[in-house]
């Protein structure tokens, strides 16, 4: 038999090595350190996204506060902006985006929250720009984080799962049976805590006019956070499955995979949404000559 292992001079043994695990992960900490500290920002880019948009715009990876002029009209004190007038910078910003490429280099370069400095990717979208369908998430995961794409952990392989059954798809050549996915924010929150209501305001500029440029028929809200950003209301158990108005467009608003990753029993109530979209994509149908 081998003795515990000792931290910090003190036996361990298995129970209290693994409350200690589940302390550390309940804090956010989700990687082991390295003995000597890494400065992540003097890293290369080398998540797919961020290097996709660095290709399509050079100056992608630089904040624009200090370059971007945003003296106009209404501007704070030397026609700058407050620093904390988040939501209106991001407004002016989205609002000069004529593309995705143009947005996602706006987006990505826009320094006002916190969770950017923290996130190991900038995650914004995956699937087919123009799909009928338009699904808005929460927040980068861990595996979102890691891989520098929405949806691609355990919540997004349900989520991809649902959305076959109703023959939809992230990777269908064809409009009208793919899907464009996004989330409201584009950078992990630390530990995957929930995203703040400030964060949500800041970002819901660049969310609407990605929505915008992306022309889905229909948005797909899933989760309190999508709720709040497309609709101003939470309480997701109470709004799902009732069609509404979000972004100018038809929105369905429905239980996030994660919780019903957690509680399968309400994936009767998210089948019978994924029924009503099917049934409003089939009614929306152009009529075949
Ligand atoms: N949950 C979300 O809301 N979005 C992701 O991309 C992953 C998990």
């Amino acid at each position: 038999m081998t003795a515990d292992p000792t931290w910090n001079g003190v036996a361990l043994d298995a129970a209290t090595a693994l409350a200690l695990l589940d302390w550390q992960r309940e804090m956010g900490v989700d990687e082991p350190m390295l003995d000597a500290p890494v400065d992540r920002f003097a890293e290369p880019l080398r998540d797919p996204a961020a290097a996709a948009v660095a290709a399509l715009a050079p100056a992608a990876t630089q904040p624009v506060r200090a370059e971007v002029p945003l003296g106009t009209a209404g501007a704070g004190p030397g026609g700058l902006f407050d620093g904390d007038d988040l939501p209106r910078q991001a407004a002016m910003l989205a609002a000069r985006a004529t593309t995705l490429a143009d947005l996602a280099a706006a987006q990505q370069g826009f320094d006002g929250l916190d969770i950017r400095k923290g996130a190991r990717s900038f995650v914004f979208a995956d699937g087919i720009p123009g799909a009928r369908v338009l699904v808005l998430g929460e927040a980068p995961g861990e595996e979102e984080d890691r891989q520098g794409r929405p949806f691609v952990g355990r919540a997004g392989q349900l989520l991809d799962q649902m959305f076959a059954a109703i023959g939809l798809s992230r990777t269908a050549p064809d409009p009208d049976a793919a899907l464009y996915i996004l989330n409201v924010l584009p950078w992990r929150p630390p530990g995957n805590r929930r995203p703040e209501p400030a964060e949500i305001d800041a970002m819901l500029p660049f969310v609407a006019r990605h929505i915008d440029l992306a022309a889905p028929q229909v948005v797909v809200l899933m989760g309190n956070a999508a709720a709040q950003a497309g609709l101003g209301q939470q309480g997701i158990l109470r709004l799902r499955g009732q069609w509404g108005t979000a972004f100018g467009r038809p929105a369905l608003p429905m239980t996030h995979p994660a919780y019903l990753l957690r509680n399968p029993i309400a994936k009767r109530e998210a089948w019978a949404d994924l029924l009503s979209l099917k049934a409003r994509l089939g009614a929306d149908q152009p009529a075949q000559p």
